[in-house]
């Protein structure tokens, strides 16, 4: 799927847009269309889970992360994470709806495997999903450390708890 983008406006403002009654007719975009954009806009809500302050700072203090973030949380659209050189040392807390590869499409752990197979670093932080053949054949295949977190995580400003358990995966070059 695609990513939705308009250079030059905020995703928030585009997506309040998209949400308003009129948008199709001032866009002039065909009804199907509609259909394609909607979804993408549902399945992006569980995108934006922005890593809670203290598990970061917990994580810096024993990897020193280097100032990189493959997948920032501001929406850029000319941003692509999964098509960059990634940092000796990167944490990353990826899209959550994109963490498996398809026939069209990398996916963020394997993004982070391949960086890894670099001689690189990498901390995932991402939804405890140990039923994936992700989970089986790229971190447990590989022995890579997985922290299951007790508890679930506030994401960002939430007061609430997710809805979901997450776990930290350290991928290191042995
Ligand atoms: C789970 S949030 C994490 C945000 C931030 N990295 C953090 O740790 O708080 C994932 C972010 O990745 C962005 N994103 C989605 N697809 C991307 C891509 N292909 N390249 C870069 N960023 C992407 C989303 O817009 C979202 O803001």
């Amino acid at each position: 799927m695609p990513r939705l983008g308009i250079p030059g406006v905020p995703g928030v403002i585009l997506r309040k847009y998209i949400r308003s009654r009129s948008w199709c007719q001032d866009l002039g975009i065909p009804r199907p269309e509609i259909q394609t954009m909607s979804g993408y806009i549902a399945k992006s809500k569980t995108d934006t889970w922005s890593t809670p302050k203290s598990l970061y700072e917990d994580l810096n203090d024993e990897f020193n992360f280097d100032e990189y973030d493959p997948c920032p949380l501001n929406d850029d659209p000319d941003k692509d994470g999964l098509s960059e050189e990634w940092a000796a040392v990167t944490f990353c807390n990826p899209p959550y709806s994109q963490l498996k590869s398809t026939k069209k499409k990398l996916g963020w752990v394997d993004k982070a495997h391949q960086e890894c197979k670099k001689g690189k670093t990498i901390v995932l932080l991402i939804p405890s999903r140990t039923d994936t053949q992700w989970f089986h054949e790229i971190i447990l295949e590989n022995g890579y450390e997985v922290r299951f977190l007790k508890g679930r995580l506030k994401f960002g400003d939430s007061k609430t708890a997710a809805p979901f358990p997450s776990m930290v995966v350290v991928m290191k070059s042995k």
